[in-house]
């Protein structure tokens, strides 16, 4: 009898990615107001010999599938601390754009995690789940949790928010992705070229935005549109000039906002409704300025077992 557990975890987009200086550490500190949107990874956690990873999927290519992959690093760190090993194959079927600014390493990370843990009866709690997600990466706890939160610190300290409907999503794949500590690094080598300097004594503390937090959570589409921002999109466009191309031909279409998630290169449209949805994603895949096109919803929830343990 083989016992396995699925676990389904969403993706990500930045509705305010707000970056402060750069600290000794080598990371930022962030107000980073994270929203859940509905496109998901699976993790299936089977027990084997050893620890193994698959991956299929748009993009599986480009999933390293030994012990860097986040997902090996979660089922790992979990057996170190309850004393076994981790003897699981780990499946990855993946929906979330690879190395997009989506979080889908996390998405991973936080999956296996949660499936490890329902598979081996470890009966962790949330906080040490959410303990271990934080030594993983800083978007790692986001995705156990989802739905929406502010994360302060590196973005790992959350605290949920609430929402108050269902907003549009676009989003743009662009091909190839973007390594994330080159965005940072190139979001500092512009602050030190405007003058500005890139430290925490140069850059102010970041702060959330009042007026986002209450477009999200009265569900005021339009609102949101006008709020969104994300420190790292100069960054993110400076390294890869195309995206400006794919931002505008969504504006033309009639988003109510484009911006850049996370550090890219995905990029995101805050529309009003699934039919304006519609009229986007054709527009943009006609436009030829990205590789795929998706369209979802947000918030939608944290990593959660999809299919009770079975028996085959
Ligand atoms: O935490 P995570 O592994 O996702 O971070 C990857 C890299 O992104 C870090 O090594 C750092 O270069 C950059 N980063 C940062 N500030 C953050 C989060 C990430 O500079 N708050």
């Amino acid at each position: 009898m083989t016992r396995s557990v699925t676990v389904r975890v969403p993706a990500k987009v930045n509705v305010q990615l707000a970056v402060g200086g750069l600290r000794p550490d080598g990371f930022h500190d962030l107000a980073n107001v994270f929203l859940a949107v509905g496109l998901y990874d699976e993790v299936t956690a089977t027990p084997a010999d050893e620890l193994r990873i698959t991956c299929a999927g748009p993009g599986a290519a480009e999933v390293p599938l030994d012990a860097t992959n986040l997902a090996a690093r979660a089922a790992t760190a979990l057996a170190r601390r309850h004393g076994r090993t981790p003897a699981v194959h780990l499946h990855i079927a993946k929906d979330i754009p690879v190395a997009g600014g989506m979080a889908g390493g996390s998405a991973d990370a936080a999956g296996a995690l949660v499936a490890c843990d329902a598979l081996w009866g470890t009966g962790a709690s949330r906080e040490e789940l959410l303990e271990i997600c934080a030594e993983l990466g800083s978007d790692v706890p986001f995705s156990l949790v989802g739905e929406a939160a502010l994360g302060r610190g590196r973005g790992e300290l959350l605290e949920p928010l609430p929402v108050g409907g269902t907003f549009h999503w676009v989003f743009a794949v662009a091909d190839g992705g973007l390594s994330t500590p080159a965005v940072y690094a190139e979001c500092d080598r512009l602050r030190e070229a405007a003058g500005t300097g890139a430290t925490t004594a140069d850059v102010p503390d970041p702060e959330p935005s009042p007026a986002l937090l209450s477009a999200l959570r009265s569900g005021d589409a339009t609102a949101l549109a006008a709020a969104l921002s994300n420190d790292l999109q100069p960054a993110a466009l400076s390294l890869r000039p195309s995206l400006a191309a794919t931002l505008e031909a969504g504006t033309r279409a009639g988003a109510l906002a484009a911006l850049v998630s996370g550090s890219g290169p995905t990029t995101a449209f805050l529309v009003a409704d699934a039919e304006q949805a519609d009229r986007v994603a054709a527009a943009l895949r006609a436009s030829g300025t990205c590789r795929t096109v998706r369209t979802t919803t947000s918030p939608a929830p944290g990593a959660r077992v999809c299919e009770p343990a079975t028996a085959h």
